[in-house]
């Protein structure tokens, strides 16, 4: 059985991972208005990750014998600016997220819950991979800079790097 203190903590965190769906949602419209195809995939791609990540907590707390909550969701931005900015956005973000998570496995900790602390490591190592492609794809906008060829390149390519990520997830599995 869940501690009140740690469903709490396991709520909020559902909360988070479902506006994080929804951040990437909007960026995936801003994207595709844009005419940014292979952006938009990929925030697509993102945003229904972030899905799986909050839906995946809501049977956890189910099944500890607690009540996942769904919420009220803080409406993400709709304008991004530049796509260089946009992405920016989600490493910002995704770090945001590495922190509450590390917070919620400390909560672990304080309650003594050793099984939620083993299920929330595949969140802790989720958000090293999420952060490392995060860093990854704002190097290659740094090397694009302004160039509009190599925005076209990279618009192409980076569909690319969600389907192996994709590939590397269902391997995982
Ligand atoms: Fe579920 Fe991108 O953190």
């Amino acid at each position: 059985m869940l501690s009140k203190k740690l469903e709490k903590a396991l709520n909020d965190q559902i909360r988070i991972e479902a506006e994080s769906s929804q951040v990437y949602l909007s960026m995936a419209s801003w994207a595709e208005v844009k005419g940014l195809e292979g952006i938009a995939g990929f925030m697509y791609g993102h945003s229904d990750e972030e899905r799986m990540h909050m839906l995946k907590l809501v049977k956890y707390v189910n099944e500890r014998g607690g009540h996942a909550h769904v919420s009220d969701l803080k409406a993400p931005k709709t304008e991004f600016g530049s796509f260089q900015n946009m992405f920016e956005e989600l490493y910002q973000h995704e770090l945001f997220v590495s922190k509450s998570i590390n917070e919620l496995v400390h909560v672990t900790l304080q309650e003594q819950d050793y099984a939620t602390h083993n299920f929330l490591q595949w969140y802790v190592a989720e958000q090293l991979e999420e952060e490392a492609l995060a860093r990854t794809v704002l190097d290659k906008i740094n090397l694009i800079g302004n160039d509009k060829g190599g925005l076209y390149l990279f618009d192409r390519d980076i569909q690319q790097l969600t389907v192996e990520s994709a590939a590397s997830d269902t391997a995982g599995e």
